[in-house]
C-alpha cells in the first residue's frame, strides 16, 4: 500500500482540475486491498475510489481519502476452441488491454478502441461506441465489499447491465471496489460494423480484420473527440437520452432529420450531441468552459477552469435542450 497526503488531483482527472485531497491511497492486490479497508485512515475519514479519473468532475477540493488501484495483472485463465478467458486486474489501461487483445487476434473489444480509463471503471459504467458494450465480453467481476472487506464475485447476470449502467451505479453504489473481471474473448471474432458507416471507413483502411478495424475507431475518435491531455475533457458529458416513442413521434414531425436508435416498442434513444448541436452550443463557451467544436456531447475546459465552471456550462446547455425539445439531459460525468 502506497500512502500520500494533500496531494494535486490534477494527474487523476482528465478534466484537468486542479483540486487537492487530503489523502491518496494505492494498493496493487485484492489482499492489500482488505487490510487498506481496515486502516483506521479510511475507517475514520470519508473515501472516493477513481479509476482513470476520466468521467468525473472535481467541484472542490475533496476532504478525504483517495483510493486508486495499482492491480496491473493479465491471466489467460481458460481457454476452448473458439475462446480465451483472460483475467485482467482493475488498473490495467482499458486501451492498452484492447491493444493486447487485437495483437493476439482475439475479439470483442476491437470496437472499443481508445476509450480513456482504466479496466474496473469500465465494468461499473458498461463503457459502450460503436455498436458494441463491454457487457458482451464480461464473464464476472471480482470485487470486495467495502464494509466487510470480503470478496464477492459477480456473474454477468448480477452486475445488471444496461445503457452506461450497472448495479454498482445503483443499489450497490459505493459498497463494491472491483479488483478484477474476466473477459471472454471470440479466436474466431465476428466483425461488428452495423454503426453508421464504420464498415465503409473500415475497407478504406484494407480487408476487414480487428487490427483494421481497431485502426478506424481510432480515427474516427480522434477526428472527433480532443484529446485530454491537450484539452481537458471527459468524453461524452451527458447520456444519450431514451425517450418514450410518443414523445419522439411527435419531436420526429417536427424535426424530420432527427437522428434516433431504436431500443424496443415503447422507447427510443436520441443523440445528446444532436439536440445541443441544435440549440446552437457548438463551439460556444462561457469562460474558461467550452463545448468541443467537433462534437457538441463533449464539454471541454480550455485551460484553468473550476469544476464550478464546468457545472454552470452544463446547467446552461440542459435549459436550452429542455426549453426547445422537453427533454432533461443526464450527465454521464460523476460531479464530486
Ligand atoms: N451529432 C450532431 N452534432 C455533433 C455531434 C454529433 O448533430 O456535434 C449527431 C451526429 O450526426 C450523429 C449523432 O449525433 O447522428 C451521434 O453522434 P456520434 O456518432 O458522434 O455519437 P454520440 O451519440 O454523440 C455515443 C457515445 C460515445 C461513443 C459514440 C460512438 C454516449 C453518451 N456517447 O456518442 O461515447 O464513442 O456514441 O459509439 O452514449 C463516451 O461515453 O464518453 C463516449 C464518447
Amino acid at each position: 500500500m502506497i500512502l500520500k497526503e494533500q496531494i494535486s488531483l490534477l494527474p487523476y482527472n482528465t478534466f484537468g482540475i486542479d483540486a487537492k485531497a487530503d489523502y491518496f491511497i494505492e494498493y496493487d492486490s485484492a489482499s492489500d486491498l482488505q487490510a487498506v479497508l481496515q486502516s483506521a485512515i479510511v475507517k475514520n475519514n470519508r473515501t472516493l475510489h477513481i479509476g482513470g479519473g476520466s468521467n468525473l468532475l472535481f467541484m472542490n477540493d475533496f476532504k478525504g481519502v483517495i483510493l486508486h488501484s495499482a492491480i496491473h495483472s493479465v491471466e489467460k485463465i481458460g481457454e476452448e476452441d473458439d475462446s480465451v478467458l483472460l483475467e485482467v486486474g482493475s488498473r490495467v489501461n482499458w486501451d492498452d488491454f484492447v491493444g493486447y487483445c487485437v495483437d493476439n487476434g482475439w475479439g470483442g473489444v476491437e470496437n472499443l478502441s481508445l476509450i480513456p480509463g482504466e479496466v474496473g471503471a469500465a465494468a461499473v459504467q458498461n463503457i459502450g461506441a460503436y455498436g458494441v458494450e463491454v457487457q458482451e465480453v464480461i464473464v464476472e467481476v471480482n470485487a470486495v465489499d467495502v464494509e466487510t472487506a470480503e470478496l464477492r464475485t459477480f456473474k454477468n447476470e448480477e452486475c445488471r447491465y444496461g445503457y452506461r449502467d450497472s448495479v454498482f451505479k445503483n443499489e450497490l453504489k459505493g459498497q463494491y471496489i472491483i479488483t478484477s473481471i474476466v473477459f471472454r474473448l471470440d479466436k474466431k471474432p465476428v466483425y461488428r460494423l452495423n454503426y453508421q458507416h464504420l464498415e465503409e471507413e473500415v475497407l478504406k483502411t484494407g480487408e476487414l480484420n480487428l487490427q483494421n478495424i481497431r485502426k478506424t475507431i481510432i480515427h474516427i475518435r480522434e477526428t472527433k473527440l480532443p484529446d485530454p491531455k491537450i484539452l481537458g475533457n471527459a468524453g461524452s458529458f451527458f447520456m444519450n437520452p431514451v425517450i418514450p416513442k410518443q414523445q419522439f413521434e411527435t419531436l420526429h414531425a417536427n424535426y424530420p432529420h432527427i437522428p434516433h436508435y431504436y431500443v424496443s416498442e415503447t422507447e427510443e434513444k436520441v443523440p445528446a450531441a444532436w439536440l445541443i448541436d441544435q440549440c446552437g452550443w457548438k463551439g460556444k463557451h462561457i469562460g474558461n468552459a467550452g463545448v468541443h467544436d467537433k462534437q457538441a456531447l463533449v464539454l471541454v475546459n480550455l485551460g484553468g477552469a473550476t469544476g464550478a465552471e464546468i457545472v454552470h456550462l452544463a446547467e446552461q446547455i440542459q435549459q436550452s435542450v429542455k426549453d426547445k425539445f422537453g427533454i432533461v439531459l443526464k450527465p454521464e460525468v460523476n460531479y464530486i
